[in-house]
Order: C-alpha cells, then structure tokens, then sequence
C-alpha cells in the first residue's frame, strides 16, 4: 500500500518540482552541477591485451565507456574529495566497469536529472543512492539492489518534534525528487520546501527557516556531523533498497551489470567497500 502512494507522490512532487522551477535553489558555494569529474580509478586497461582478458572482452563492448550519472552531494555514496567524486557508488561502479571491461565515466547533475540522462542515452546508468521505487519502474528498468537504506528525520536537538507523528502542520526540508520528498508530501498540512542538495536542506534547519528534514540515514548522519545542534530521530520511515537505473531498452547492459553485481556480491567485494566507508555502530 505504502508503495503505491510512493508511485503517486513521486509524479506530484515532479510536477511541483518542476512548475515551481526549484532549480533557483542552487547555491554556487560548492562546486557546480553539470561538472564531469574524472575519477581517479579509472585508469585500468581493458582486459583484452591479455590472453585470459581476450575472451571476457570480446565479449563485451571492450574498450567502451560506462558513464555514471550521479548526484556528487550524497556522502557517503558519492561526494567530492577535492575536484574527485569518491564514495561507495563511484568504487562499486568501477569495479563492475571493470568486470564489463569499460572504462567508468561519471557525470555529476542534478538528483532529478539523473533519470531523464539514462532515459535519452546521455549517461548508461544511474547509480546514486538511487531507491527502486513503483513509480521510477515504469521509467527506467533497475538492477538487483546493492544495499538497503531508511529514510529518517533530522531536528534541532531541542526540537518538540519527536517522530513522523509531530511532523505534521510543520516545514519539512528535503531533496528535490529524492523519496524524502515523497514521504514529505504524504505529511498531513506540513509545507515541503525542495532543495538541490541534502546539506542546503539541513544548512537551512541550522538555522531555523524550517522545522525538519527528511533524509537517507548515512547522508543525514554525514550532515549531522558536519552542522552544529542537530539530532537523528531514532525513528526510521521506511527501508528502501539502492539500485542502478538503466532505460528499459537497454537488456544487454542489465544482463551484464546483474551478472557482474553477482560476482561482487558473492566474492565480498561490494561489503568491503561499504565497510570501508560505513563504520557499523
Ligand atoms: N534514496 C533517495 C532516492 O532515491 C535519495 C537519493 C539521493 N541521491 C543522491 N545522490 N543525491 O530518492
């Protein structure tokens, strides 16, 4: 049931996203959208000059490129670290650019614009903390999960506001298109202000302009860190599962993805990136 207003949300919160031109959020204080940013891991060969690669490769698009659309702000599954976009998204996709024998390109936009570049060929593949939701489904095919995640609520430590019960009537901060935004327009009376970026949403509940942010658990516990006065509710919303977005006409590459998503999973190669970047409590 909870999925289905999810689907429904998703469209109503574009539509206002888009009628509202959130667009004019964006602060120019970090490092601008639309950069692409070369990654440093990126400089593996193709598999194919070796006797053992030649078969591997030969079957794939050797030598291609896999771009990765993203949205860089999104610690700790992808954020920069200098003018580099690091994190357990970017490290994940390398190694299945890898098993593919392709060399990773990754492209930073928008969170909104990450569907509509894979759907017109711009970019292969969304990978971007990205939940398999109903309603992305019937835009973009997506590929096994690689992790889960919740969404939670972030206040100001003295805040009245001790679960999704006393959010309503309240200014809920989230970012644009994200699931956070869905479960806030399914809030009863309280007002979404829509922002481009997680940290802008939580910047903007430092200083009181609005009452709470709804958010994915490690990025919230990252903002968290960085900003002064500000609590995780205990509470969580829901579980979601992270997957990558391909478009739907794109078999080939799912088959190859979910093959090589397999491998990883089963060789621990996947756990130990996110163990790398997420210290269990
Ligand atoms: N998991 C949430 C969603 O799919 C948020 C993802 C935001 N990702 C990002 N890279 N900014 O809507």
């Amino acid at each position: 049931m909870k999925k289905k207003v999810v689907g429904i949300m998703l469209c109503a919160a574009m539509t206002a996203a888009m009628m509202a031109g959130c667009g004019s959020k964006e602060t120019a204080a970090e490092a601008p959208a639309e950069t692409e940013a070369a990654n440093g891991e990126t400089e593996e060969e193709a598999p194919a000059d070796t006797e053992e690669g030649e078969k591997e490769a030969s079957e794939e698009s050797a030598g291609g490129t896999l771009i990765m659309a993203t949205n860089a702000y999104f610690e700790p599954y992808e954020y920069y670290e200098g003018d580099q976009i690091v994190g357990i998204d970017v490290e994940m996709a390398n190694a299945v650019a890898e098993k593919l024998g392709m060399e990773l390109k990754v492209e930073d936009m928008e969170f909104d614009s990450i569907i509509p570049a894979v759907n017109s060929g711009k970019a292969d593949m969304g990978v971007a903390g990205m939940t398999v939701t109903e309603d992305r489904l019937a835009n973009v095919s997506f590929t096994k999960p690689y992790t889960t995640a919740t969404q939670v609520i972030i206040v100001q430590e003295g805040s009245e506001i001790a679960g999704k019960d006393d959010l309503s009537g309240k200014t809920i901060g989230v970012q644009l298109g994200t699931t956070g935004d869905i479960f806030a327009s399914d809030i009863e009376n309280a007002s979404i202000e829509q922002y481009n970026k997680g940290m802008d949403a939580v910047q903007a509940l430092t200083t009181g302009k609005i009452d709470a942010v709804i958010i994915d658990n490690e990025p919230a516990k990252q903002f968290v860190s960085k900003a002064e006065g500000l609590k995780i509710l205990e509470e969580e919303f829901v579980t979601e599962a992270y997957a990558i977005a391909l478009a739907k006409d794109n078999e080939e590459l799912l088959e190859k993805i979910n093959a090589a998503l397999d491998e990883l999973t089963a060789d621990g190669t996947i756990q130990g990136i996110i163990d790398k970047y997420i210290t269990a409590e």
